[in-house]
This record gives structure tokens, C-alpha cells and sequence, in this order.
């Protein structure tokens, strides 16, 4: 198992490229399933997550590869409708090819994604919303197996969300863009993310009105077509780097990225303290002084990201007073706070309420990163602590950020990856 050695006392400082976003990017690669012709889809980003999703989709016989960031796509070969156990484990957004195989070829058997580190995350959702569509779910052995009604295509409906979910909208939208009739669907999730799939199935030939909003009509079409798109940028990935300016005193230039993505989470750096610029495609963070304290609340977008939560609570172990945090979406998302305590932080947690008392500096201290966002949040602690830290599971940052040596390297942190086995 790799593992980060970061010497600290780095100023955060220089430009880096954003990425294609994960999590775009994987609902974006089960959508081509549901294409007769080839789809190409351009700046995918490398990383653990969508090799794996490739490999799912590859498994059913479909012709999918990766050159550079562009996948192609073509699904004539397709010879089963399968998602095994050992792919769908390492990751909850398999799911989403459920949606696709259902709707295209009226049957699908999908491995339930294992329990997850920030909580029992169920799919419920999905599962509801495709039986109002007529499927017949069944759960045995682990696996969902799911069976269009007679005539082989879902049926659209009127179907409302109990509560606002991410995967489960987008499941949705891909199933009930070839079922027959016109599905409404309320309580939809508003994440960029939602709404780049929602453009790229309309680039398919989908039907879909109110993009954006919480209440999406889908008219369901005979057929898609593939078409060639891109993925937005990661707009976590872009968060994550400038909130090392924060910690540092430093000056971090985002380039290819949109401050629209992330207008909650610019707002808070610069209640921190933080000088915002931003341009057409670019977003520059420049900090002075010691961070101010905030308060943070985590909620479905447009509110402030749960994937951000981590990297805020990073930057406000240095600020200059009291900070409190509520964690809204996720059960069990405070798993890095004993990490940075390790660090010299003092934080305090009672049920979903964390409160942070800053302190003038982190001290180096080996950590254990606990899942993909959080150990960002110790990697940047490291970077600022004074002396050599190491940082164990670091598989988890790489499901998620694509380069992140070099990226973090080109910004003055002093980074290696040291090969446990070796
Ligand atoms: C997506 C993101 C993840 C982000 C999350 C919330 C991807 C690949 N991942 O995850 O990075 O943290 O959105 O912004 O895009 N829930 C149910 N039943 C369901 C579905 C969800 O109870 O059927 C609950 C979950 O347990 C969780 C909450 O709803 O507490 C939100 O989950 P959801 O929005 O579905 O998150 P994901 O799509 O898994």
C-alpha cells in the first residue's frame, strides 16, 4: 500500500489545471450505454474510479477505451447485462449502470454497493423510482436483478424523491430518457454534476425540459444516439487546491475551471479572508493572513458541498477563533477529525456538530487518510505542519484526484510516494 512523506512548512503557491470531474465523469460513461452509435467523451480524467467503471462496462462485452482523456465508446458487442461483486465493491457509482441496462435491454443484475466508510449510503431511491416505472426489482445474494415490464421498456411516471439524492437522480434521468410516455420527476438533485449528464443525454437525443431545477420532464424516445462531449470540470479538485492558499498564507491560480461550480464554496474562503479573483475559466485564491473562523452547514447544492467539508474544517484548524460545522448529508463524515487532532488540532465532535478551536500551527505526525475527500484535508494539513509526516491509505485520493504528486509538487509541496511493499 502507497503511502505521501510530505516535509512541511510549505507555502502553497502557483498554478495548477484542473481535471475532468469524477464525478461527472462516471455518470457521463454509463450514459454511453445507452447509445446504438459510438459516443466520445473528452477530458476524462485518470483516475482509480474511472478505470474501474471501464472495466465494468468492458466486462459486458461492450468495446470502451481510454486513450490520453478521451473515451470512446461502442455498445453493438454487448453480450450481458452483468455487474459483479468485485467492481461494484470498490465503488457506490457502479450503480449507475443499472439505470442505463434497464432502460436500453429491459434487464440488468447489479451487486448492491457494499456498505461505505461515510456511512450506509443506501439505494433505496433508485430501487423505488424503477419499480414506479414498472421494473420488477428483486435483491438476492447481494445483487439487485431488475426486469423491465412486458415489452421490455420501463414505463414513464410521475415519481418525487424522499429525499434529494445525487446517484439517484441521475439514474433515473439516464432510465427515463428510453422509457415509453413521459416521466416527471421531482425533488431532482440541482448539482452541476446532474446537469452536465442531463446536457449530454439531450447531445444523445433525449427529451428533458427544466435542467437545473428540481423538477425535471423526461419524454422518453425510441432510441439514442452517440454524440461526442465533454466532461466539466471538478469543481471539488478546484476547491480543494485553492483551500491550500488558505492554510499557507499562499496564492493558488485554478486554471480551467468555472467559479459559477462553486460560488458556496468561494463565498466561505473569502469570509475567511481570503482575495477571490476569478475570470471566464479561471479562479485565483491569494491569502495574507491568519484565516478567520467560520461557520459551515453542509447541504444538497446549491448549498455548501459535503465534499468540501473536510478541506474547510483543514483551513479552519489555523484560524483565529471558534469554528462550528454541521454535517447534513452524510452520517458518519467526521472520520478525518482524530486525524487532524493527531495533527495539533482541537476539534470536538457531538453528532453531526463539529467545533473547531484553531490553533497557530499543525504539527507533522503520521496519519491514516479514511476516505477520498478527507485525506485532501490531511495532505494539505501535512504540507503546512512543521516537519516530515506520513500519510498511510493514500488509495483513497487516488480514486479521486489525477496527479496529484505533480499537481501538489508544482504548488511547493514537498511530496513522495513511498512504496510500503518495497
Ligand atoms: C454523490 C457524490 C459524492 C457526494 C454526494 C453528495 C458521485 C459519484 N458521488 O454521491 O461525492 O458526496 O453525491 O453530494 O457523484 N440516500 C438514501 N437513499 C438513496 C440514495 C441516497 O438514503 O437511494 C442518502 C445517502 O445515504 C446520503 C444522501 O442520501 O445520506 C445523499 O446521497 P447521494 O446524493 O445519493 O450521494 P451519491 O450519489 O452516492
Amino acid at each position: 500500500m502507497d503511502q505521501f512523506l510530505i516535509t512541511g512548512s510549505s507555502r502553497i503557491a502557483g498554478e495548477v489545471t484542473i481535471s475532468g470531474a469524477k464525478n461527472a465523469a462516471l455518470p457521463l460513461l454509463a450514459a454511453m450505454i445507452l447509445a446504438e452509435t459510438p459516443t466520445t467523451l473528452h477530458n476524462v480524467p485518470s483516475l482509480q474510479d474511472v478505470r474501474t467503471l471501464i472495466a465494468l462496462i468492458g466486462g459486458m462485452g461492450i468495446h470502451i477505451q481510454k486513450q490520453g482523456d478521451t473515451v470512446t465508446c461502442d455498445t453493438k458487442t454487448i453480450d450481458n447485462f452483468y455487474a459483479p461483486y468485485d467492481l461494484v465493491k470498490t465503488m457506490r457509482a457502479s450503480i449507475l449502470v443499472l439505470g442505463p441496462l434497464l432502460a436500453r435491454f429491459g434487464e440488468a443484475e447489479v451487486s448492491l454497493p457494499g456498505g461505505c466508510a461515510i456511512g450506509s449510503r443506501p439505494v433505496d431511491q433508485h430501487l423505488k423510482a424503477f419499480e414506479a416505472m414498472g421494473a420488477t426489482i428483486s435483491v438476492e445474494n447481494g445483487y439487485v436483478k431488475a426486469q423491465a415490464p412486458k415489452g421490455g421498456k420501463l414505463i414513464g411516471c410521475n415519481f418525487s424523491f424522499d429525499m434529494i439524492t445525487v446517484g439517484g437522480t441521475e439514474n433515473v434521468i439516464m432510465a427515463a430518457a428510453l422509457a415509453k410516455g413521459t416521466t416527471v420527476l421531482g425533488n431532482c438533485a440541482l448539482e452541476p454534476e446532474v446537469v452536465d449528464l442531463a446536457n449530454m443525454l439531450v447531445a444523445m437525443g433525449a427529451k428533458i425540459s427544466g435542467i437545473g431545477t428540481s423538477t425535471m420532464t423526461i419524454e422518453g424516445v425510441e432510441r439514442l444516439h452517440g454524440c461526442e462531449y465533454s466532461v466539466v470540470a471538478d469543481r471539488i479538485e478546484t476547491g480543494s487546491y485553492l483551500a491550500g492558499a488558505l492554510m499557507t498564507r499562499g496564492d493558488v491560480l485554478a486554471k480551467n475551471t468555472s467559479a459559477l461550480l462553486l460560488t458556496p464554496v468561494l463565498e466561505k474562503f473569502e469570509d475567511m479572508g481570503a482575495v477571490i479573483t476569478t475570470g471566464d475559466d479561471w479562479i485565483r485564491a491569494q491569502m495574507t493572513g491568519r484565516p478567520r473562523p467560520v461557520n459551515i452547514r453542509t447541504q444538497p447544492h446549491p448549498g455548501f458541498p459535503t465534499d468540501m467539508q473536510a478541506q474547510l474544517m483543514a483551513i479552519s484548524c489555523l484560524a483565529d477563533g471558534t469554528s462550528t460545522f454541521i454535517e447534513n448529508i452524510f452520517e458518519n463524515r467526521y472520520m478525518h477529525v482524530p486525524e487532524l487532532n493527531r495533527l495539533g488540532a482541537s476539534i470536538q465532535v457531538d453528532g453531526h456538530t463539529a467545533v473547531v478551536t484553531g490553533v497557530e500551527n499543525f504539527t507533522a505526525a503520521p496519519v491514516m487518510a479514511t476516505d477520498l475527500r478527507a485525506s485532501m484535508s490531511l495532505v494539505m494539513a501535512a504540507a503546512t505542519a512543521e516537519g516530515e509526516s506520513l500519510i498511510d491509505r493514500i488509495y483513497h485520493i487516488d480514486r479521486g484526484y489525477e496527479n496529484v504528486e505533480s499537481k501538489l509538487r508544482a504548488l511547493g509541496v514537498n511530496i513522495e510516494r513511498i512504496n510500503s511493499n518495497n
